[in-house]
């Protein structure tokens, strides 16, 4: 079987893992302090806290940001919805944008339309790796005074113009969950270039709203701390992150050369700009040459392929019927046609050939 995503510790993951294990720092510890070090370096950012997932990393920029019951954050119409789902929970309005056709990612122009004066937080989710159009969602942020946090969960290493997914906004998240690029099986960051005072707030009510003395509360916080058994796992990770990068673009590119004049599918498309590290290879199908995408699944699952379903839009979820989603046209095409393919770093190329065969002969003219 090949399965559709699969962790590489072929560095220094075990060692450093005995290492927190050996010092019995097993919750708090010095290689947390060394990840946001080294994160940061990487990213040549101010400022990194090491969460316990993507999800609280959003989180915890919601609540130090302060938002309110009944405030509008703007949101794609198409990705993974943990910034949407997160504003249902608080009580938010997740106002959503919808995206472009090719880049699966949302624009200026398509946030604008959705701009009110109870915005309070414009999110771009870099999906599958891409980078959003970055420089005019920037201009207009600046513009009307209303802050961008990237979600980065699937662009650890893409960049636009040579600088980092996660360096443009207000504020970035990242994932280490088992299938990202880098992982410490849960884990997650929060990145921003915000004062002390924002930095100070986030990391008391990353735990429990304390500040500096212990047990004496300041915020209703909560626990999104990582482990120092997981920070070891992430700062082994982020040491080989080159080697990581490079196994991603040979699959990337590989994919790339066999699939692009392949009649019935099309590639996602990144701007000349955006250098990728690519989550996973996705394809959009057309369902006159193809059958139906969930059928390919199931038919791709078969010859031993795991392969999987785009993200829904919010049109197909009970969850957001009391959103405005009718104006997602992209967003919904994209959520029933997008197949993604395996991606990981020791994916051979004889596989991926098996992959692309596999698919070829799928075709129904
Ligand atoms: C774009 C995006 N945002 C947020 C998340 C949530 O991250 P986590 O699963 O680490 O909570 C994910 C992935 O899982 C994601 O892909």
């Amino acid at each position: 079987m090949i399965p559709w995503a699969k962790p590489d510790f072929h560095g220094y993951e075990e060692k450093f893992l005995k290492e927190a294990l050996k010092s019995t720092w097993i919750s708090d510890g010095s290689f947390i302090r060394k990840l946001e070090k080294n994160f940061s370096n990487y990213l040549k950012t101010k400022e990194s806290i090491a969460v316990s997932n993507g999800t609280s990393a959003i989180h915890l920029i919601y609540l130090t940001l302060g938002l309110k019951r009944g405030d509008e954050i703007i949101v794609p119409g198409y990705g993974y919805m943990a910034a949407s789902n997160l504003a249902l929970q608080m009580g938010l309005k997740p106002i959503f944008a919808d995206v472009d056709l090719e880049t699966f990612c949302v624009t200026a122009d398509s946030i604008k339309k959705k701009i009110s004066k109870k915005t309070k937080l414009i999110v771009i989710t870099h999906t599958y790796g891409n980078v959003c159009e970055v420089k005019p969602i920037i201009k207009l942020s600046k513009k009307i005074k209303i802050p961008v946090l990237e979600d980065s969960a699937e662009s650890f290493g893409s960049r636009f113009s040579n600088k980092q997914s996660g360096t443009f906004g207000d504020f970035a998240t990242f994932s280490f969950q088992a299938t990202k690029t880098i992982t410490t099986g849960e884990g997650g960051m929060v990145v921003t270039k915000k004062n002390k005072n924002f930095i100070k707030k986030a990391r008391s009510l990353r735990t429990h709203g304390v500040l500096k003395k212990r047990y004496l509360h300041i915020y209703p916080g909560h626990n999104f701390r990582l482990t120092n058994l997981q920070a070891a796992i992430g700062c082994a990770q982020l040491k080989r992150f080159d080697k990581i990068k490079k196994e991603r673009q040979r699959i990337f590119n590989m994919y790339k050369h066999l699939f692009k004049n392949l009649k019935g599918v099309k590639i996602q498309k990144f701007d000349k700009k955006v250098s990728p590290v690519v989550w996973t290879f996705a394809l959009v199908i057309d369902e006159k040459i193809f059958p139906k995408r969930d059928n390919m699944i199931r038919l791709l699952f078969k010859k031993g392929i795991e392969t999987r379903n785009g993200f829904y839009s919010p049109c197909r979820m009970k969850l957001y019927k009391k959103s405005n989603t009718s104006h997602l046209k992209n967003s919904n095409y994209l959520s029933k046609k997008i197949i993604c393919l395996p991606f990981y770093t020791s994916l051979k190329n004889n596989q991926i050939i098996k992959i692309f065969n596999e698919i070829k002969k799928l075709r129904v003219i």
